[in-house]
């Protein structure tokens, strides 16, 4: 496989100082980040920062149903295999994302979803990529960004084609045929917009509780994935996500930061300040994110500013300077944010459970 045929090393451009995944290590968490394989592939100064920085990684894209199966009936692996394979030969563990998500579907899908044979692709669709992956994955992302509360609808949930399909029931058939198809995988609810103390992340971390709470009580659910898309200049409430964490972790739930990043687009241009607001808005959040002993671990959402998601719109800057929201610049240097997240690690409570992120029943 060509996971295999690479390099595994290629030594990033600052190498000093202990790693973050060693740092993590050392408190029984695990330290990662999302990633694509054509930048793990063709990038070796890449490369080699994940491999110095990384326990874990997870597929920024290969996983999506959009990308596994563009012709229906016909998936395709190779990406999604290659980073499974990657992972396996440098000891990474990895993640699966996404089972269920309104988002990067297969063009035939809504139609085929929404038709008389609905149920049954829906499920194949999940039978299928659960069984492809099985024995290889660390956890898996069964259902993603379900929760939207301006659409008005019961439970709080999305207007989304599951929804219009199955109704409420798409979330617990999800996770009720996971079950059955891995029954020891660590199986997430993934969500985004829990984090700042506004009216819409306050009412998403009511909706997200309720759902977990419904979800765990028919033992379905393992853990919740808090993606982390922090932003300069928003207001973070220390107490209010830290008691957030806390009701989380009261129903019996892991957790992990799943797709942490800094989007600046609030910050001066100026580099050195740029970079200290970063550092210091992440020094807030991690503070209180990595306190709590049910978040078992932190993975970026890119790791380099290299290759952030943050330069697409709507997400980049109005002044066009690129993002500098992860921890590794563009050339693979570590800056203020890398500094905060070690900082933030070596001060985590030391976790006593044995492997992170497990299954929790
Ligand atoms: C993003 C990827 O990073 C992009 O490359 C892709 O075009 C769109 O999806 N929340 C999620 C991730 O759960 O899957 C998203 O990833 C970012 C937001």
């Amino acid at each position: 496989m060509l996971g295999a045929q690479l390099p595994a090393q290629g030594a990033p451009a600052s190498d000093a100082g202990e790693s973050l995944q060693a740092r993590a290590a050392r408190r029984g968490l695990i330290f990662g980040s999302g990633v694509s394989w054509p930048d793990i592939q063709k990038d070796p100064e890449f490369r080699g920062a994940v491999l110095a920085d990384c326990a874990e990684i997870v597929p920024a894209v290969e996983m999506k149903w959009g990308e596994l199966e563009r012709r229906e009936g016909v998936a395709v692996y190779a990406a999604a295999d290659s980073l499974v394979e990657f992972a396996s030969t440098n000891g990474l563990q990895i993640r699966g994302h996404t089972l269920v998500w309104y988002r990067n579907l297969p063009a035939w899908a809504p139609a085929a979803l929404t038709g008389p044979s609905g149920s049954a692709v829906y499920e194949t669709h999940i039978r299928t990529v659960l069984e492809h992956f099985a024995g290889r994955l660390a956890s898996w992302d069964v259902v993603n960004e379900a929760i939207w509360t301006p659409d008005g609808l019961p439970g709080f949930l999305r207007r989304c084609v599951f929804q219009q399909a199955f109704g409420a029931d798409y979330i617990p058939r999800a996770f009720s045929l996971a079950r059955a198809v891995v029954p020891t995988m660590p199986l997430y609810y993934n969500e985004f917009g829990l984090e700042y103390d506004d009216q819409l992340h306050s009412q998403k971390r009511h909706a997200t509780l309720q759902l977990l709470s419904d979800l765990k009580s028919k033992g379905l659910v393992d853990g919740l994935g808090v993606q982390s898309h922090l932003h300069v200049g928003w207001g973070f409430d220390a107490q209010v996500f830290r008691r957030f964490l806390a009701d989380v972790a009261g129903l019996g739930l892991q957790i992990l930061l799943t797709e942490f990043d800094v989007n600046d687009a609030r910050a001066p241009a100026d580099e050195q300040i740029r970079d200290q607001q970063i550092a210091d808005h992440a020094q807030r959040f991690l503070e209180v994110a990595l306190d709590e002993p049910q978040v078992k671990g932190m993975l970026c959402w890119g790791l380099s500013d290299r290759y952030t998601w943050l330069n697409s719109p709507p997400y980049d800057r109005a002044d066009g300077l690129p993002n500098r929201g992860q921890p590794l610049d563009a050339a693979m240097r570590r800056k203020p944010l890398w500094n905060t997240i070690a900082a933030a690690l070596d001060a985590a409570p030391r976790r006593h459970s044995g492997r992170a992120a497990g299954n929790s029943r």
